[in-house]
Order: structure tokens, then sequence, then C-alpha cells
């Protein structure tokens, strides 16, 4: 039985070096057969996912052996990491290692939406050539609403600034007087006034029980009819209905979506929308983001399985062993 279970697909020089030392089971699609990955997991030492395996308390439960769950990534929302904790088992995650390339694919999301380039390249692919159909707004001199500022949230406005915008933030959890929110000169606001007062609105924020469905139709309502909605977070943070009601109304101008309330999507009204962008949540995915993360998590995978200690663990507290979970295995 292998060492190591990989339930997505997860590869990469870090990911050679680590079946080179370890039994390793590679199954990109395991993510979707929730009761072969218990089978499985049973004589595991480590399991690594990325956001579409759920390692609920019974997938954990059944690792007697498991010392770490490697998320290939930065939310954690798919992970039980408080079963975890209380097992004894390490929750490592890449918590910094993508935020660039989901700043950089915000920024882009924003200029497609203003500028309409899918539809505009869909068009000229058709034959067309129609330059006034396809007149836009710039960024510079609107002002971003930015919701959550975490990591994301400030590469996002330091990229923003570069480009002449406004910048207003919501994010309870951030001191408006922190030197780097100053240095951003960022204003933090309430999130009612980000909706009303912003031109483009992005939402940078973890999925918990408070944020989810957090944009909801009432929400929508509350933005100007000319503004745009971008999320590369996560999308049960949007109640779909709700924002397929507020653009058929014309509540707002556009959406630009990276992830959806589920993944992969049912085709729906959204897809149908000229006015919406639809991309396959691939804000993490570019070459850069995918080396560093995958050798992050592979790094503390070998740390953890070599009797050493996780770098990026999720836990908190750390995690004890000898613990409800897997009491046979955790003896030290
Ligand atoms: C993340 O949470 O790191 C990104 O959304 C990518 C992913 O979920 O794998």
């Amino acid at each position: 039985m292998p060492d190591v279970v990989i339930s997505e697909n997860i590869t990469g020089p870090a990911m050679e070096e680590l079946r080179q030392r370890f039994d390793v089971a590679l199954e990109p699609e395991l993510w979707r057969s929730p009761d072969r990955l218990l089978a499985l997991v049973r004589e595991a030492r480590a399991i690594i996912v990325r956001n579409q395996t759920r390692v609920t308390a019974e997938v954990l439960a059944a690792g007697q052996r498991l010392e770490i769950v490697g998320r290939a990534g930065a939310g954690l929302d798919n992970i039980d990491t408080e079963a975890a904790t209380r097992g004894g088992i390490v929750v490592s995650y890449a918590p910094n290692e993508n935020s660039l390339s989901v700043a950089e694919l915000t920024l882009g999301l924003m200029l497609a939406l203003a500028r309409r380039i899918p539809a505009a390249d869909r068009d000229t692919h058709a034959g067309g050539w129609n330059r006034q159909q396809f007149t836009g707004v710039e960024l510079s001199g609107k002002t971003l609403g930015i919701v959550g500022l975490g990591r994301i949230g400030r590469l996002v406005a330091q990229r923003a600034r570069a480009f002449g915008m406004t910048l207003v933030a919501y994010d309870p959890l951030v001191d408006p007087q922190s030197p780097a929110v100053r240095n951003l000169e960022v204003r933090l606001i309430g999130l009612e006034e980000l909706l009303a007062t912003a031109d483009c609105v992005t939402c940078h924020l973890p999925l918990v029980p408070a944020t989810r469905a957090l944009f909801d139709y009432q929400r929508f309502a509350l933005m100007k009819r000319t503004a745009v909605f971008v999320n590369a977070s996560r999308g049960e943070m949007v109640d779909e209905a709700g924002l397929i009601r507020a653009l058929e109304e014309g509540r707002l101008a556009g959406a630009a979506l990276d992830v959806r309330a589920c993944e992969p999507p049912q085709r729906d009204q959204l897809a149908a929308m000229e006015q919406v962008i639809l991309t396959p949540h691939i804000g993490a995915f570019t070459l850069e983001a995918q080396d560093r993360v995958v050798a992050a998590v592979c790094r503390d995978v070998t740390a953890v399985l070599s009797g050493e200690a996780a770098e990026n663990h999720a836990n908190f507290p750390r995690p004890q062993r000898g613990t409800e979970l897997n009491p046979k295995n955790h003896s030290g």
C-alpha cells in the first residue's frame, strides 16, 4: 500500500523527487470516488489534495497511519482542520505561494470586463471587425472596492494603484492604522458603502460560515448599475441565483467569475450571459505558482514523514500525537 496518496492532478519536479523517496499513488480523479479514497487512505501516511477532495473527519479517522494532509493551495475550506488537529494529523498548505498569480488573474479579469476582451475576441474570430461595438472604459480614475485585504487583496491593491485607481476596502480584521494599510493608500470602509461606491468590486476573502453567500441579491442591488463584480476566491461566497437576478435586472453591469458555488458547475444562465466572463478556477494555475505550491507541500510531507516539523502547518494548536482519531498510530 502507498505511503502517500494524491487524489488530484498534482505534478512537477518536487513531486518527482517525492516519488523517488516514497511509495506514491497518484490518482488525479480519486477525489470523485470517496469510497476509494477511504480505502486508499487506510494505510497511507500522507495524502496530498487540491481543493476538490473533501478531507472530512471520516477520511481522517480512516487514515489510521495518517501523519499529514498536504493541501496544494491556500484555501482550507475542503479540509476538516479541527478534526485533523484533534487526531494529531498535520495539515500543511501553501499560504503564499500562489497569491501573486491570483492577484494577476484578478487584474486580468478587471481589464477583460472593462475592455470586453472575450466578446471582442469571439466576434473577431467569427469574422467581425466591430470597433465601436467594443468601446470599453478605462480603469484609471475608477474606484476599486476590495473585499478582504489579506495577502491577495494587498497585491491587487498595489497593482490597481499603478493603473490609477482609487482604492477602498472592507476587512473587519485589518487595522486601518497599520503601516501596511497606510502604505497601500486604501480607505477602509463598511461593506455596504463599498458596494455603493465602487466601480469594480473584487472579493478576496476565505470561505468560512460568515462569508458563505455574502454576496446575495440585496448586496448586488446596492452596486452602481455601471459597476462590475470579480470573484477569484471562492464561489460559495456568491449566491449565484441572486447574481443572475441582479444581472438580468441590470443592477450591475457585469461579472467575472473564476470560481463557482459548485465546481465543475452545471451549465446555467451565467454561461449564456454576454456580460459575464467565466474561467475554470485558474487563479493559481501558472507555471511559477504551481512549482512553488507543489514544492512547499512536498517539502512539508517529506519533513513530517522523516520525523521533522512542517514549515506551513495550518493546525492550531500544533497537533498532538496519540489523540482520539488515531489512537493506534501516534504513540510518541
Ligand atoms: C487556493 O485556494 O490556493 C486556490 O484557490 C487554488 C486551489 O484551490 O487549488
